[in-house]
């Protein structure tokens, strides 16, 4: 299935920018081997991921207080009397920082030096490094096998899956843990989220791919559960093979997936068809009410909406500016659609008539924080699960 031409989804550029902006065919394909979702071509990694990158985990509450969460739970499961804990992309520390803080052995480790540089500002243990079997390799030497390995929205940003594989699986304890969550085909299947599809997203994982995947380097799920970020995510528990008994949730969903025929070309076929129709309808929905005069403000410069802009053509002509509360993205623009970012105060400064939240898997969270938007007579509009005002 082909989107087109498409800029990186996290290639804000300053808005006196003129050099060409690199774009790519960002076409998708299922493998028949281990039924993983992925691009066909995708940028080198060192475009996606750099020093000026984009992305910090950190700007959202209920997403600090998810990894929270995450920490707790997996605490939970550490018998180690001195345990070792990596994550692999570590971002600016937002999950890690809970093993640190409470004196746990910890490493994390991310290719971007400025999220690395935070995460040391935040006390944590970092190495800047992408992950590799090499990487894995030079940690052995400098400390030893890790008890808990944890990624969270990383693994499937990683092209040469089948090295992290065995780099995690030569890194891992005898009896320790992998866990990662990604977002979920499944969810971007039954809701339509292909804006979960850009650049950095190599893989759209379900429980059989990992499944099969993992089962390379010798590892296997115990655990899934499904969770509610990103629009829908999955959270995976490996280990060794054999050393956990594996529980109920991995036969359900591995069921679930086969209802939703999710190894069928036709299931693919029908998800194309219906991202177009979402287009047009979005299309449609915009261009009728600036016909109208109202103004339209975009909530949330995500890296997903570089995705949706692109692929439906829409453009500062519809969309005034995007209102977003990370600075590194302020006055700048979007990727490919030109669009300017500004910081989000701007947006109560003077309300639009609607507001598109790009933003839409924080949207209780934005929802709470601009109440005064809709009082103002503002309203909301949505594409996910389906186009709509609120
Ligand atoms: P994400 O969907 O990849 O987490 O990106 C969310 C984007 O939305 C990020 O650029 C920060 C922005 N944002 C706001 O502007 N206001 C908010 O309240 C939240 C939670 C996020």
């Amino acid at each position: 299935m082909s989107f087109g031409s498409m800029p990186l989804g996290n290639g804000f550029r300053h808005n006196d920018d003129k050099s060409e902006e690199f774009c790519y065919l960002m076409e998708t394909a299922v493998c028949s081997e281990c039924s993983t979702f992925q691009l066909v071509d995708q940028p080198s990694p060192n475009q996606m991921f750099h020093g000026e990158y984009a992305f910090f985990s950190g700007t959202s509450e209920r997403m600090k207080q998810h990894f929270l969460e995450f920490y707790n739970q997996v605490k939970k499961e550490i018998s180690q009397t001195d345990p070792f804990v990596i994550e692999i992309g570590c971002n600016d520390g937002i999950l890690i920082k809970h093993f640190a803080k409470n004196g746990i052995q910890h490493l994390g480790i991310d290719p971007s030096a400025n999220v690395v540089k935070r995460a040391k500002e935040n006390g944590i243990n970092t190495i800047e490094s992408f992950f590799s079997t090499k990487t894995a390799n030079h940690i052995l030497e400098k400390y030893r096998k890790s008890d808990v390995i944890l990624a969270a929205n990383v693994i499937c940003h990683i092209p040469t899956i089948n090295d992290i594989a065995l780099g995690i699986s030569h890194l891992l304890s005898k009896n320790g843990i992998f866990v990662f969550e990604e977002p979920y085909l499944g969810d971007v299947l039954e809701k339509i989220t292909y804006d979960q599809i850009y650049d950095e997203h190599t893989f759209l994982f379900s429980v059989h791919s990992i499944s099969e995947i993992f089962k390379r380097a010798g590892l296997e799920i115990f655990r899934v559960e499904h969770q509610w970020t990103h629009g829908g995510s999955m959270r995976y528990w490996l280990s060794h093979k054999g050393s956990r008994s594996i529980e109920e949730s991995v036969g359900y969903f591995l069921n679930k997936e086969d209802q939703l025929a999710m190894n069928k070309i036709e299931t693919y076929k029908t998800f194309k068809k219906s991202c177009e129709n979402h287009k047009y309808k979005f299309l449609d929905l915009l261009q009728n009410i600036r016909k109208e005069g109202k103004r339209i403000v975009g909530y949330g410069a995500t890296s997903k909406s570089t995705t949706i802009l692109n692929y439906c053509g829409i453009g500062n002509d519809l969309i005034e500016f995007i209102a977003d509360t990370t600075p590194i993205k302020h006055g700048k623009v979007t990727p490919g659609t030109a669009i300017p970012i500004r910081p989000h105060k701007e947006f109560s400064m003077d309300y639009p008539d609607y507001a598109i939240l790009f933003a839409y898997n924080h949207a209780t969270e934005i929802m709470n924080k601009e109440e005064d938007f809709i009082k103002s007579g503002g309203k909301w509009i949505t594409y996910v699960p389906e186009v709509q005002i609120l």
